[in-house]
């Protein structure tokens, strides 16, 4: 075997050991859905954003913007999410959304509806605001309907000490998602929506409001 050769063989080795690390950590995986800000909620093929260290991509989305390149994702979601940060921060996360996704790409963002929940708060719908978990617990947090409706504009801590900042009606979210550019935008009902398997990413359809956009 002629030398060349040989180093031509040792470097090939080489690279696939590069290549299947990269992949084994999770590095050069090319990502076509995003779940920003998931949680515990994960779901397949979607990368989870989130402050959580055991997400996908591990950022501050208060002070880092997305690692992807420009019209490289077909699907952004975003539930019960966006309302932890303010409203200015919301319409650069929104950008974001827009920059990253293709052309007819589709943007799904759900948020506590203020406009619903400030009717249940007029019409004192203590079956609402009072639901017990299962385990007894109150599943919302406060003690009077006052302090249940102020804990979605200022609580409901999650890691790093993040609490709610805005809290949107389907109205504002619009117009947010309308400046940005996108050329569809659209309110839809629960599980309602031209994204597959939509059953394992809508939730709480009691509180929120759910909107879909299109680039
Ligand atoms: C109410 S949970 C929603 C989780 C999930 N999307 C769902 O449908 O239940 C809000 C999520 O936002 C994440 N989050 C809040 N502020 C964040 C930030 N600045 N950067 C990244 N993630 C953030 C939290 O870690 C948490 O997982």
């Amino acid at each position: 075997m002629t030398r060349i050769k040989k180093i031509f063989i040792e470097l090939r080795a080489r690279a696939l050991v590069v290549l299947v690390r990269f992949q084994l950590f999770g590095f050069g995986k090319k990502w076509r859905k995003i779940n920003l800000c998931g949680g515990s909620v994960l779901i397949d093929g979607y990368c989870n954003v989130d402050l959580s260290p055991h997400a996908d991509l591990h950022i501050d989305l208060e002070r880092q913007l997305l690692p992807f390149s420009d019209s490289s994702i077909e699907i952004v979601i975003c539930i019960s999410s966006i309302n932890y940060f303010s409203r200015t921060r919301g319409e650069e996360i929104i950008e974001e959304a827009y920059r990253v996704l293709k052309q007819g790409g589709i943007a799904r963002f759900a948020s506590q509806d203020l406009e619903a929940i400030a009717k249940k708060y007029i019409n004192k719908d203590r079956g609402f605001f009072f639901q017990k978990l299962p385990d007894g617990r109150e599943r919302f947090a406060g003690e009077t309907m006052a302090d249940k409706i102020n804990s979605w504009f200022y609580g409901y801590e999650t890691i790093g000490g993040k609490s709610g900042k805005y809290f949107y009606d389907y109205e504002t979210l619009e117009t947010l998602f309308r400046k940005t550019g996108f050329s569809k935008v659209e309110q839809k009902g629960y599980r309602e929506s031209d994204i597959e398997h939509i059953d394992a990413i809508d939730n709480r359809e009691d509180q929120m409001f759910f909107l879909e956009a299109r680039k």
